[in-house]
């Protein structure tokens, strides 16, 4: 079983606990990760899939300030809300990643669908294993851990500039956010990488 750390200064509401408690059970326990995952051949997800709601990918998208000039990745992008939606309201170039392909054959029918097939695209791979380098907006609704983990690769390959906004998890105590909200119960976080950042990494 992971080590999940659950104090969160930015834990803000019984029902954010709530929902964090479901998602890092889920996140936690073999039986329930067999379930969300639905299929022996699945291959090992660092997180479940649980989809943001699209009110709350609304907002990460303005706090981002997405714009037709921005090129987008989603690390784990499960149907592909995040990348469609920056595509189809803001005309944003979008890359979603996710190591399940039953997510990615989801992501593909819903660009399609909304008529922005021409401006995304959704690859299976290891988050962990991909280039971000030429990502102008990250977002990520992974795990505290998993932020984590991720947080020197960021660090390392993000241009200064690039935003970064996360559903429900920080980066811990050695990267604070420079902005949060709560919307619809869920704290989005936010953060910008700095030149300083570049020669730590
Ligand atoms: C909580 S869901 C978030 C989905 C989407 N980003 C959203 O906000 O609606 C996390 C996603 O990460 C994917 N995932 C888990 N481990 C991964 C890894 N190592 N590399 C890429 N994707 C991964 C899961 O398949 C799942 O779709």
């Amino acid at each position: 079983m992971r080590l999940i750390d659950l104090h969160s200064p930015f834990v803000s509401s019984r029902r954010e606990t709530l929902k964090r408690c479901a998602f890092l059970a889920a996140s936690c326990f073999p039986g329930v990760q067999a379930l969300a995952q639905n299929s022996a051949a699945t291959p090992k997800l660092d997180v479940p899939y649980v989809p943001t709601p699209q009110e709350v990918v609304n907002r990460m998208l303005q706090i981002a300030k997405v714009g037709k000039n921005d090129l987008l990745y989603d690390l784990g992008c499960g149907d592909g809300r995040l990348v469609v939606t920056a595509a189809r309201k803001y005309g944003a170039r979008g890359i979603g990643i996710d190591i399940d392909p039953q997510r990615i054959s989801e992501a593909k029918a819903n660009a399609k669908k909304a008529g922005v097939g021409g401006k995304t695209e959704f690859k299976v791979g290891d988050l962990f294993a991909t280039d971000l380098s030429d990502a102008t907006v990250v977002t990520l609704y992974l795990l505290n851990s998993v932020n984590r983990k991720l947080r020197p690769q960021l660090w390392k390959q993000l241009k200064p500039g690039t935003r970064i906004v996360s559903h429900a998890f920080d980066m811990g105590d050695e990267w604070p956010p420079e902005k949060t909200e709560i919307v619809e119960g869920s704290t989005i976080y936010y953060w910008t990488i700095t030149e300083a950042q570049k020669k730590l990494a």
